[in-house]
């Protein structure tokens, strides 16, 4: 190899910067390369096959022209080296070629029959109808609308859902699977955020996966899911749980506790205030037992991490895409709480990105 002149400092700024350049550039290849092997079902076929699979055998069990199978391999190896798959190497072969795919532990998160399984939330969130918000996000810096969504479709998110039902189904199953990860940690470590309670409502509670999980661990608490008329239509209740469509601007139904979970990061503070005035109308005294809980981010409390945090962010940035909300720092969730008339709240800390407040009338 013929030797280059000793590179000065400036050039090399000059490569790295490329480098970082385009590697955001390309950042949207990482999102969209684990879509296309979970639409490819690619994580379910190799749990199913009970062991490592070759790239043949997986190209025998996946649905795909067989003359790409080295493509495949290529998705693959983008894919291990974000640490969705794992590959052992056959000795002497290839680099990505020959070996067995594993999945990695993010992966079994993505598999259909997980009962945490976020497979819904990716498809969701990566779906054209969201990502399309993002080719308008320069015309909405510019214009009045409330959202690059707005922009986008001509109407908010909610009014898209209440249209389109097949994107309503994705947007409510995307939320149950989200939920059903955040509801096994409250019940196991929060529960006494529960106790003692007669009733209590959902609000804006989706298709009701957070209300049964509740409902189910406290047989004698009576819970009402409360969402818009066309997210819970047809949704049957149990001996504990029922439905209640409305709109939580409007009014909600009374209950000794009030739960909103990803509620208020969906709207800007001016809409979060009327919200929790109204929750406020509907709940007793705080001697009575009367209390809001929110499961919410408080942004500021990860700092540290370099990773929670990134991914804080990357959800503020979401919310300002697709809706009007935000993330929240401490600070911004004293003043909604003392603009709404509440006189207290209480954090119960968790490890990672979300926190449970309780707020008091
Ligand atoms: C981000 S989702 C959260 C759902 C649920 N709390 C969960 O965590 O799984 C927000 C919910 O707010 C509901 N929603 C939006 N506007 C509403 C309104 N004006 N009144 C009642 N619910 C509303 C949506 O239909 C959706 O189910």
């Amino acid at each position: 190899m013929a030797q280059l002149p000793c590179m000065g400092d400036e050039d090399i700024e000059l490569l790295n910067s490329q480098t970082h350049i385009w590697n955001n550039i390309f950042s949207y290849i990482k999102s969209s390369s684990l879509k296309c092997a979970v639409e490819l079902g690619i994580p379910d076929i190799i749990h199913k096959h009970g062991r490592p699979m070759t790239l043949l055998e997986l190209v025998d069990a996946i649905p795909i022209n067989k003359a790409k199978a080295g493509h495949l391999a290529r998705l693959m190896r983008t894919l291990i080296h974000y640490g969705f798959f794992l590959h052992t190497k056959i000795q002497g072969s290839e680099e990505g070629k020959d070996g067995y795919y594993a999945l990695a532990p993010p992966s079994t998160l993505l598999l259909k029959d997980n009962p945490f399984s976020l497979r819904p939330y990716l498809l969701c969130m990566l779906d054209p109808i969201l990502t399309q918000s993002w080719n308008h996000a320069r015309e909405w810096f510019q214009n009045d609308d409330p959202t690059p969504f707005d922009t986008a479709h001509g109407m908010t998110l909610w009014d898209y859902a209440a249209h389109q039902p097949e994107f309503n189904h994705m947007f409510n199953e995307a939320m149950a699977s989200d939920a059903r990860v955040v509801m096994n940690v409250v019940i196991k470590y929060c529960k006494g955020v529960f106790e003692g309670l007669n009733s209590l409502v959902d609000v804006a509670g989706g298709t009701g996966t957070v209300a049964r999980t509740i409902a189910d661990a406290f047989p004698d608490l009576m819970c009402t899911v409360f969402d818009l008329p066309h997210v819970i239509r047809g949704l049957e209740g149990t001996k504990n749980l029922d439905y209640v469509g409305g709109d939580m601007f409007v009014s909600i139904p009374r209950a000794t506790a009030l739960f909103l979970k990803w509620i208020l990061h969906d709207w800007n503070d001016e809409e979060c205030v009327k919200i929790l005035k109204k929750c406020k109308e509907s709940i007793p005294i705080k001697e009575n037992g009367g209390k809001v809980i929110i499961i919410d981010m408080v942004i500021d409390n990860v700092r540290k991490d370099k990773k929670l945090f990134e991914t804080q962010i990357c959800f503020d940035t979401m919310m300002l895409s697709a809706l009007t909300g935000r993330e929240r720092a401490m600070k911004d969730w004293e003043k909604l709480f003392s603009d709404a008339g509440f006189s207290d709240y209480k954090i119960i800390s968790i490890p990672g990105l979300w926190s449970i407040i309780e707020v008091y009338p």
